[in-house]
């Protein structure tokens, strides 16, 4: 199927290798390095919303931040990428999201083929009651996989940086690593089904800064292969793996009930949202007078 126009096909539309567009192609149409395009989105659950009016651009083989106080909506937000609010049935989406510049939430979108595209890691390490091979091997193995799963397997914990690790105990239980172990266990099971985005919402909030600072490292390798949107809660850390950051806070809806929302303050790069942020609220967030 070829990319018509109409009804377009989330499967079709999505090249394995994006060719980069010149400066000239890229000026009068939008560019080929946004992945994700957000309009106008709010994510309610019931009547209330969760996140009200983002808009934003994700962009390719970019680490993207979202920051900000508890309950501003960012692990709402980070499952819009997705579609994993799919699967809460209070929660409703308005707006529009892109990938690749088809309709996320368009009608002949497979929410699983989705997630396989757009793989995700919680913020606790929720690795499988099974063996670390068995671990990587789950999605290929569902998804029908007809090649060498060693060769799945080898990669895919090359990739998370966890091979040499383990290599000699494949069969030996998850549940035997440590948490930082079993998170990059959990990277690389994601990395298993060959996705093109990961997402990460808090990945490093149960980890110590010594197993922290390997899956930094290991996002900045990731970056090359995949898009990568992460929420944390540690400015340092936005502050030194990403490329762009996002600060959500939230505002207060109804006086009555006190009633908040979250609501996107400001999306930049992480430099200037750091050093030079446009929004008082932001830089009030940011240099830790507030949240
Ligand atoms: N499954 C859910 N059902 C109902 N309300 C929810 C659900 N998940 C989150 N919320 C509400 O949405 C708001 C944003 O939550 P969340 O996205 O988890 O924020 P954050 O990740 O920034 O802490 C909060 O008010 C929270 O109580
Ligand atoms: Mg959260």
């Amino acid at each position: 199927m070829s990319d018509t126009g109409t009804q377009v096909n989330i499967e079709a539309s999505m090249p394995t290798v994006s060719p980069k567009t010149s400066a000239a192609e890229k000026a009068p149409t939008p560019s080929r390095d946004v992945i994700f395009e957000v309009r106008d989105v709010t994510v309610s659950y019931g009547s209330r919303p969760a996140i009200k009016n983002v808009t934003l651009d994700v962009f390719e083989h970019e680490i993207t931040a979202l920051i900000g106080p508890s309950g501003c909506g960012k692990s709402t937000f980070i499952r819009t990428f997705n579609r994993m609010n799919d699967l809460i049935p209070s929660a409703r989406l308005e707006g529009t999201v892109t990938y690749r510049g088809a309709d996320l939430y368009g009608r002949d979108v497979d929410p699983v083929e989705v997630r396989r595209r757009v793989g995700m890691v919680f913020q606790k390490p929720n690795p499988f009651p099974k063996s670390i091979y068995d671990n990587i091997a789950f999605g290929p193995r569902v998804n029908g996989f007809k090649g060498n799963l060693d060769e799945v397997v080898e990669g895919s914990l090359r990739k998370a940086a966890l091979w040499d690790e383990v290599k000699g105990k494949l069969r030996d239980g998850a549940y035997g690593l440590s948490g930082g172990q079993q998170q990059r266990l959990c990277i690389a099971r994601a990395i298993a089904v060959d996705p093109e985005v990961i997402l990460m919402d808090e990945p490093c909030s149960a980890l110590d800064p010594i197993a922290t600072g390997r899956i930094e490292d290991l996002m900045r390798e990731l970056q090359e292969r995949f898009t990568i949107i992460i929420v944390t809660h540690n400015m340092q850390q936005a502050a030194r793996v990403s490329d762009r950051t996002a600060f959500f806070t939230t505002e207060v809806e109804s006086e009555e009930n006190d009633f908040r929302s979250g609501k996107l303050v400001e999306y930049d790069l992480t430099e200037t949202v750091f050093k030079n942020p446009s929004d008082p609220r932001t830089e009030d967030y940011v240099t830790g007078r507030f949240g």
